[in-house]
């Protein structure tokens, strides 16, 4: 079965980027000159998506916006010959459906996801987190293909996930299994932020998921966990142990741009490829680099 709709949870207050996410929300936060939103609805609809459920909280209508026609902006850019612009603005409204939905409160990862279920019904969907950047060469599948591929040819729900040094266990969810003979985990065990010496496992979960639809029915038996909040991986744990859970590493570069130094990351990294500006950056790293 094919994977045509994607959630992208987008609800969360962004603490670690206040005071800019006061009134900005950090999905609009740019990566060079695009937000950051914009590489991951990309990412989706690369990955055969055609509906977009975009979970927004409050102060979320800069995404909403984004999204949608911008007639005096596009008129005047019309008028100033500035049509190459124009044409860009209008790929990116008609790049997918995209269907709003407001998290009323910030209840957890879990919650979010769950309020997509009117949308979704009973069709298998992606989860792809708002502030998680993967980055793919043009010939390169993207993460989200690599897990609704491996979904419609096992039928099984894949995550992705990416080994991580001891000393970040502690910063994500992550996974315990098996390794199959292909490559991919048979994930065994699900734990939320670890503490030190919970888990040997280094394989982390950087927030790409595709799920049967089962899940939403052990997201609604989940009691809220770590921080009082609705964990996704508690009902992630639930769906390995009925149904089975796949886990699969990935080709794409990945930036937690919800992070100060991983959204600096990606901002350097994606200048660097840059047709404007990659070598005038270069040679400023450069320059910098001898000072530093
Ligand atoms: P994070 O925990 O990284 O986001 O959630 P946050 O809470 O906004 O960040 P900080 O720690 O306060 O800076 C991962 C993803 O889940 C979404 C977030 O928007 C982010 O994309 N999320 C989280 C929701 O949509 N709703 C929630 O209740 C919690």
């Amino acid at each position: 079965m094919k994977v045509k709709k994607a959630i992208i949870p987008a609800a969360g207050l962004g603490t670690r980027f206040l005071p800019a996410t006061k009134t900005v929300p950090k999905e609009m936060l740019p990566i060079v000159d695009r937000p950051s939103i914009l590489y991951i609805v990309e990412e989706a609809v690369r990955a055969g998506i055609e509906d977009i459920i975009l979970i927004a909280g409050r102060q979320k209508t800069a995404i909403d916006d984004f999204f949608d026609v911008s007639y005096e902006l596009e008129d005047k850019l019309a008028k100033d010959g500035k049509t190459e612009m124009v044409e860009t603005l209008k790929k990116i409204r008609s790049m997918a459906n995209i269907i709003s939905i407001r998290q009323k409160q910030p209840l957890g990862l879990g919650h979010a996801v769950l309020c997509g279920r009117p949308i979704v019904g009973r069709e298998p969907f992606a989860v792809l987190l708002g502030d998680e950047i993967m980055i793919s060469k043009a010939d390169q599948e993207t993460t989200t293909e690599t897990l609704a591929k491996s979904f419609s040819s096992t039928g099984l729900s894949t995550v992705a996930a990416m080994e991580v040094p001891e000393s970040e266990v502690h910063k994500y969810g992550i996974v315990e299994g098996d390794k199959n003979a292909d490559g991919t985990i048979r994930v065994r065990n699900v734990i939320e932020k670890p503490s030190k010496g919970q888990t040997q496992s280094r394989w982390a979960l950087p927030g790409r998921y595709v799920f049967s639809a089962e899940i939403f029915q052990y997201l609604e038996e989940t009691k809220p966990g770590k921080n009082g909040e609705i964990q996704l991986t508690d009902a992630m744990l639930q769906l390995a142990k009925s149904q089975g859970l796949l886990a699969s590493s990935f080709q794409s570069r990945r930036y937690d741009a919800g992070d100060k130094l991983g959204f600096l990351q990606a901002n350097i990294e994606v200048a660097l490829d840059h047709p404007e500006l990659s070598q005038s950056l270069r040679e400023y790293l450069r320059r910098l680099a001898q000072t530093i």
